[in-house]
């Protein structure tokens, strides 16, 4: 699959990571909006330049602090060990914080501080070569609920960005960035005053109606079919990808539509059990309406923000749909129970 446009937001993450670095960088948006495959063809493209430290925490199970410190940790020589026993893993690119076995054990043991031993790693390989280290965070929030070695006080996300801070804006040593589609957690990260000034926040949204228009008749949909798919599903990628490689464009937008409206069923099945179904009508109107005051809407929101219907910006403070065919979706729900 060809990687399409993007433009303008290649440039805006080049020139965070061509400048010295100063602030931790929050990338956020919608569930699938192409913040990962942005990222990632941004980091190949500058590969030359950048050593990077890039961690996926959808793709590890966290439990644990110790958990945690194996995501970032490996002993000196891992990647020859686990070439001979599985050459296909040990080529692909990951990079970790490679230490000494004494050193590992201390950490697991408390006897040494992590960040400590991230730092000292990072100065050392930046004096080693002239490559910018920058380290990623895809999914961050997953490290909510993680507390320094158990204690209930001391959580990990916290420690992690005092750490981000120093590295950023103290010693302008690192670049750090991170990944979030969970924009509660944005929102809590963005008014926690300790990260003012220390923090910037970039939105990546679907393609707006023009691009994704481009992007349909590039891959060979017919013009009108193209202008209707857009009017109706708007620009999300992993929607656009899914009517490109179908046989039928049209076909395939209408299936999409019906999934939409059966995510809102059953959406709204659950809220009605759960005792919360005239609210989340009440705040679909509102959104449909352009009426909703996040001050006090905010609970009411956040449920279907949870269930992938909404989607919320606290940046920007804006609610509205998740992707249009759930608007249109709800829309027409709506009208049906009005009947
Ligand atoms: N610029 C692009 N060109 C082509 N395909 C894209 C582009 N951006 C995203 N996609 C496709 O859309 C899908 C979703 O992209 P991706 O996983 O990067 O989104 P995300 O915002 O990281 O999602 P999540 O919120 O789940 O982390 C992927 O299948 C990807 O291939
Ligand atoms: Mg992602």
């Amino acid at each position: 699959m060809k990687f399409w446009d993007r433009e303008e937001e290649k440039k805006h993450l080049k020139g965070y990571l061509k400048s010295e670095p100063n602030a931790i960088l929050f990338v956020y948006g919608p569930k699938s909006s192409g913040k990962s495959t942005l990222l990632m063809k941004v980091l190949d493209e500058l590969k030359g330049e950048l050593y990077t430290y890039y961690y996926d925490l959808r793709l590890v199970p966290v439990s644990g602090y110790k958990e945690v410190l194996r995501i970032f940790f490996r002993e000196r020589g891992w990647r020859e060990r686990l070439k001979k026993a599985i050459p296909e893993i040990a080529s692909a690119t990951l990079k970790y914080f490679e230490i000494d076995g004494k050193v590992l054990e201390d950490m697991f043991e408390m006897k040494l501080n992590p960040f400590e031993v991230m730092e000292n790693a990072i100065r050392g390989r930046k004096s080693r070569n002239k490559k910018k280290p920058v380290i990623v965070f895809d999914e961050l929030q997953k490290l909510k609920e993680v507390y320094v070695n158990g204690g209930e006080q001391r959580p990990l996300v916290r420690e992690l960005f005092n750490f981000f801070v120093r590295l950023t804006k103290v010693l302008h040593l690192s670049h750090v960035i991170v990944m979030s589609s969970d924009t509660f957690f944005i929102e809590e990260v963005y008014s926690d005053s300790t990260l003012k000034n220390c923090s910037r926040y970039y939105l990546v949204d679907y393609f707006d109606d023009e691009v994704a228009y481009k992007v349909l008749v590039n891959e060979g949909v017919e013009e009108e079919e193209a202008k209707e798919i857009v009017e109706r599903a708007g620009g999300v990628p992993w929607i656009l990808e899914e009517i490109v490689e179908s046989e039928d464009p049209m076909k395939e937008l209408r299936e999409l539509q019906r999934e939409a409206y059966s995510k809102l069923i059953n959406v709204l099945a659950g809220a009605k059990e759960e005792g919360w179904l005239n609210e989340a009508e009440e705040v679909l109107k509102k959104v449909i309406n352009d009426e909703i005051d996040i001050i006090s809407d905010r609970k009411k929101v956040e449920r279907l923000v949870q269930k992938e219907i909404l989607f919320y910006d606290p940046i920007n403070v804006v609610v509205r749909f998740q992707t249009r065919l759930d608007e249109l979706a709800a829309r027409e729900l709506l009208k049906e129970g009005a009947k």
